[in-house]
């Protein structure tokens, strides 16, 4: 047992440290002109700043014009085209009494028209510099037709597949969560806000949806205070520390208090400790949902515990429309409150430059939108974002040579379903699919295609009889299963992870036609796919991979590219085992096989015993089918002699930590080569394993190199219920190439 905290780094010193780290930092002459303004606006305007409308809600064309001409719409989402917004924009700029411009907001999540990986896909590239360069064509797009604002990126940590919206998020791990929030913002907004090319980003959704119990969507979340702060709010942190213009507040209820009124997270620790200045932006009608959550009798309370906790922006709802005269007159809030919130709200207009700059030029969409540039990167994106999660007897990749393949399934030809959820403005005329890019790759006369089933979900096997007669003309079928689109996202939990409709027995039938198989997945979340490891020959985890999915995968397949990706969640063997995630405490009783009896092998009326018992399932264990970090590659990479430049760190040092890894294969490949520890003993119980670090190298076959990493005390800080602490005493470290599979060593703070 540690006894003694070497750091006790109190709220005072958190909250110094991330004003400092806050960019971009408030401008003076910025601030007097912010006041200025304020000082000539009405409530009216006021509160017209404080609102975002849909179009839909002012009711016609002529509606929606005079609301922008008396001043009474501050944002709009759902609206794109640079013509129509130039359109509105100018009776803001120069109809409005102030002119003051509107900020247009949109879900560009994972592209605007050139459709890359969706988040989990991406996150499975653990390419941070390709996931920035990714978002910046979302953004550029977005940005040629009008666009100002993403609600982007959504960096909740999601350890349960039944959520659909895991699709969005970047996983289930805080550090690959956070190394993808600060990526993802970075590519939105680039250097420079003002920049015709950026859009702000908005980190979503504070705090804890991910949480949700039982993965059903908007559910309740519990969450102790140590493990938010060292779980769930670090991605959140990270995208303030890199400047992210807003922050969401989510639909959530957290520990009894929906988060859209929750002044502990809104206030204490976004405002407070982490000097957030840009603006705050209320999901689809959450403050109204309070009503709901049971939080708030009616709508002016809810609009009342909004504006306490600090949301300067209501999304469609009209809580504070409606009720802020009333609260302001009754003293329940003062004008100095709103006209805070109105601040934050033109402070990112003023960093957008859309004060100086109102307009889209109009010409700029035709340019930028699916760029051969653009697509290049969505190829490269998807292409990083598969994984490789069996290859039985080296099947991939096939030769050219090939005589033919049979292409099968539902997802080999679904320009739709291969985009993957929150799509709004990619078009299917625009994807290439797998069937496409392989008949261009091959020759048409290569290619027997017969999907075989209609859809992810048809039970009708009218199909079969083509894709059997296509795979058995054939010398290896290529099938493509999986889940449509709108399968994950918002609003679409599964409760059933396995194949849907007839696809298991699609893969029966082709598995008894003899030919070798690849099975290559797409959807937007984990599935349980253990059956399939016993009948595929090769699987390819695809996730949604967008627009250039086709060609990304076409190349794979055939080997001018080598599979890289690594899972950036668990993989499950059941959904009885979610949640199930790499960095679980350890417990009294750690799981451990030694002991176990399969169920089936339990002798009847066996007498009643715990002994010996650990903490697992009867029926599946309590390992995965896959560890958070696993993906092969074509290539094989052997890690050696882990050095650690010392075996005691200060509790304000660091230590370098190398390791040797040699390509022992015969094709050039990337590999993650990823750092875990273990805090063995501390004052709160730690993680079995966490990871602190990687890098994604590439080694030519036969050569070596030397991987270093460094990892620093700080990095080793924890929450322990009252403080950050950073503790002495005794770590394990492991460097390999997922959260299993590592090479052993130890160190200790002193
Ligand atoms: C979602 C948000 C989204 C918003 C605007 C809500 O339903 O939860 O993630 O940004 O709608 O479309």
């Amino acid at each position: 047992m540690k006894t003694t905290f070497l750091f006790l780094i109190i709220g005072l010193l958190i909250s110094t440290e991330a004003v400092a780290t806050v960019s971009p930092v408030k401008d003076e002459q910025t601030e007097k002109k912010i006041e200025e303004l304020i000082s000539k606006m009405t409530l009216d305007e006021k509160l017209g700043q404080m609102a975002q409308f849909d179009p839909y809600q002012f009711g016609g064309d002529e509606q929606t014009k005079q609301a922008i001409k008396e001043g009474k719409v501050g944002s709009i989402l759902n609206l794109v085209g640079a013509k129509r917004i130039n359109e509105l924009q100018r009776i803001a700029v120069e109809e409005s009494r102030l002119g003051i411009p509107i900020i247009i907001g949109r879900d560009v999540i994972h592209g605007y028209r050139t459709i890359t990986p969706i988040p989990l896909g991406m996150a499975a590239s653990w390419n941070a510099e390709l996931t920035s360069k990714a978002m910046a064509v979302a953004a550029e797009e977005a940005a040629s037709e009008g666009v100002h604002w993403t609600f982007a990126p959504m960096i909740d940590v999601s350890r349960d597949p039944r959520w659909g919206r895991i699709a969005e998020s970047c996983g289930e791990d805080t550090y690959l969560s956070t190394v993808m929030a600060k990526a993802m913002v970075q590519g939105f907004q680039g250097d420079d806000l003002s920049d015709p090319k950026t859009i702000a980003a908005c980190a979503k959704h504070y705090v804890g949806y991910g949480a949700a119990e039982g993965g059903r969507d908007y559910n309740t979340t519990y969450i102790p205070e140590n493990q938010l702060r060292n779980d769930y709010l670090p991605p959140f942190k990270a995208a303030a520390d890199a400047g992210v213009a807003t922050f969401m507040s989510g639909f959530n209820d957290l520990n009894g208090v929906p988060v859209t009124g929750n002044e502990f997270t809104l206030k204490t620790i976004l405002r407070e400790e982490w000097g957030f200045d840009g603006m705050v932006v209320s999901d689809w009608a959450s403050i109204a949902e309070m009503i709901a959550h049971g939080y708030a009798k009616d709508t002016k309370e809810a609009g009342y515990k909004a504006l306490r906790a600090g949301v300067d922006m209501e999304m469609v709802s009209r809580c504070y429309l409606d009720n802020v005269q009333e609260l302001l007159d009754e003293g329940k809030i003062e004008m100095a409150t709103i006209d805070k919130y109105v601040g934050n709200i033109l402070r990112v207009k003023f960093r957008l430059g859309l004060f100086d700059h109102p307009y889209t030029d109009e010409t700029l969409a035709e340019k930028t939108i699916l760029s051969e540039k653009n697509k290049a990167i969505a190829k490269e994106a998807a292409s990083e974002s598969f994984v490789l999660l069996q290859n039985k007897n080296e099947i991939l990749p096939l030769s050219k040579d090939i005589n033919s393949v049979a292409v099968i399934g539902p997802l080999a030809d679904a320009p739709h379903d291969q985009m993957g959820t929150w799509v709004f403005d990619g078009k299917k005329e625009n994807t290439v699919t797998p069937y496409t890019a392989l008949t261009e790759l091959l020759g048409a006369g290569k290619v027997n295609f017969a999907e075989g089933l209609a859809t992810s979900r048809t039970k009708n096997t009218d199909g079969f009889e083509a894709a059997i007669q296509a795979a058995e003309k054939s010398d290896a079928v290529l099938l493509f299963l999986g889940e449509e689109s709108i399968l994950s996202g918002e609003a679409h939990s599964l409760a059933d992870l396995n194949f849907r409709g007839a696809q298991s027995q699609l893969l029966d039938a082709m598995v008894e036609t003899g030919k070798p198989i690849v099975l290559v997945i797409m959807a937007g979340r984990q599935l349980t796919i253990e059956d399939a490891l016993y009948k595929a020959d090769a699987i390819l985890y695809a996730w949604a991979p967008g627009t250039m999915g086709g060609p990304a995968l076409a190349e794979m397949i055939f080997g001018e590219t080598v599979p890289s990706g690594k899972l950036p969640v668990t993989f499950p063997k059941t959904v009885g085992q979610i949640p199930i995630y790499y960095n679980h405490k350890n417990t009294g009783r750690p799981a451990d096989y030694s002991n176990w009896t399969h169920i089936d092998e339990i002798p009847v009326e066996a007498g009643q015993t715990s002994l010996g018992n650990t903490s697992h399932y009867l029926d599946a264990g309590f390992e995965p089918l896959f560890p958070f970090g696993y993906g092969l590659s074509y290539t094989t990479f052997e890690y050696s002699d882990l050095k650690l430049s010392s075996k005691t760190m200060e509790a304000d040092g660091s230590i370098e930590v190398s390791v040797t890894l040699k390509n022992t294969g015969k094709y050039e490949g990337s590999e993650v080569v990823q750092l875990y520890i273990r805090d063995r003993f501390a004052s709160l119980t730690r993680p079995v394993k966490q990871l602190k670090g990687y890098k994604k190298v590439n080694v030519k076959p036969g050569e070596t190199k030397q991987v270093t990493l460094m990892l620093s005390a700080k990095d080793l800080e924890f929450f322990n219920g009252t403080d950050y602490v950073i503790e002495p005493g005794d770590f394990d470290i492991w460097v390999g190439t997922n959260s299993k599979d590592g090479l052993h060593n130890e160190f200790s703070i002193n």
